[in-house]
């Protein structure tokens, strides 16, 4: 199994995804702030791996605060929830990961500080094994869902190197579809400006020998057009409660491009990348990157010193060119208003 976070006494285990391909090598963060900085640096990446990461960063922090009172550690821990919340804003399981590690504090507030941190610590590795059940649930619902052979298009990666390992969200759906007898082959966008699509989806599924083209980005629409490809799925950063999905940017134009072709598009999200208290894609916050992400490949400058530059990291695709949601709770049809009320009353089913 890849393992992107894990959990050791020295401190939290990375797989640095800013290294591959061409680099496997793992990073220990030593303090929440490392855990923090390798969030934005996208050293860990993807919404629940950012979540997991979190919860085990704030974990940390509490375990090595200098507090003798529960008071002095409640200081320390707000200011560490606080900087975490900091580091990304789409990805709505950051925000979800802080929360339950708030509450968990607020639950074993009466007992001795020391009791405290292992409970912190116990929950931030319950979340981790958590997503690991989340997703093989996603993935087995998702994958009646693929065509019996074809192609399969996916944007980004939605893999285990985006959770906590295993299989992924996106990558489970296929990959759990390819294990069920299905004869599937992937087209991986590159997604530019960051490249996870061809760093880091091919990486995964040529692991997995799971037959995978990587396409830039531009070429989609020609493949569909060509009948290349039967279906699309992608994962999500946030979805809200009338089903728009914020997700890497470039999604959106792939969702058109299906939806002009006739081609399905699902988005394979785990429950934590819900968010039922933001009504639309417009109240989705966006996250603007640096610069440089879009003007350098690696250390090389691919366009003029000087000139404009924009680099939204995720955009939003409206439910309307949504196929189904496939969460661990159940897929979710049009209309989304109705269905993910339904499954947000549903008690997690795995
Ligand atoms: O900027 P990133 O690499 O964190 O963006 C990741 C994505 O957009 C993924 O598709 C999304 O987080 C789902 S991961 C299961």
């Amino acid at each position: 199994m890849i393992k992107t976070i894990e959990w050791t006494d020295g401190g939290i285990r990375l797989l640095d995804q800013t290294k591959l391909p061409t680099e496997e090598v793992y990073v220990t963060c030593h303090t929440w702030e490392e855990v923090a900085d390798a969030i934005k640096k996208m050293i860990v990446r993807g919404a629940p791996a950012i979540g997991v990461a979190a919860a085990m960063g704030i974990a940390l922090g509490a375990r090595d605060a200098d507090a003798g009172h529960v008071a002095e550690l409640r200081r320390e821990f707000d200011h560490i929830c606080e900087e975490m919340a900091e580091t990304r804003p789409t990805a709505v399981n950051l925000f979800w990961a802080i929360r339950r590690m708030r509450e968990k504090f607020e639950q074993c507030s009466e007992m001795p500080v020391e009791r405290i941190r292992q409970e912190l610590i116990a929950e931030a590795q319950r979340m981790f094994v958590e997503d690991l059940a989340v997703n093989e649930a996603i993935s087995k619902h998702g994958a009646t869902l693929l065509p019996s052979s074809g192609a399969v298009l996916t944007h980004c990666n939605a893999g285990a190197l985006a959770t906590a390992g295993g299989y992924g969200t996106a990558l489970g759906v296929i990959r759990v579809a390819v294990e069920s007898g299905k004869k599937l082959t992937v087209y991986a966008d590159e997604t530019r400006p960051f490249l996870q699509g061809s760093r880091l989806t091919a990486w995964e599924l040529m692991k997995d020998g799971i037959p995978t083209t990587v396409i830039s980005d531009n070429m989609a629409g020609a493949m569909m057009r060509q009948g290349k490809i039967q279906a699309a799925v992608v994962g999500a950063d946030r979805v809200a409660a009338n089903g728009d999905v914020a997700n890497k940017i470039g999604t959106y134009t792939v969702a058109v491009l299906a939806k002009e072709h006739g081609i399905p598009f699902y988005v394979a999200a785990p429950w934590s990348s819900v968010d039922m208290e933001c009504p639309d894609g417009e109240h989705i916050p966006i996250e603007q990157r640096s610069a440089r992400e879009v003007t350098h490949v690696g250390a090389t400058r691919i366009a003029p010193e000087g000139v404009q530059i924009e680099n939204p990291a995720f955009d939003v695709t409206p439910a309307r060119y949504v196929t189904a949601i496939i969460t661990e709770r159940g897929i979710a049809r049009a209309p989304y208003t109705e269905s993910l009320k339904r499954l947000a009353e549903t008690a997690m089913a795995v």
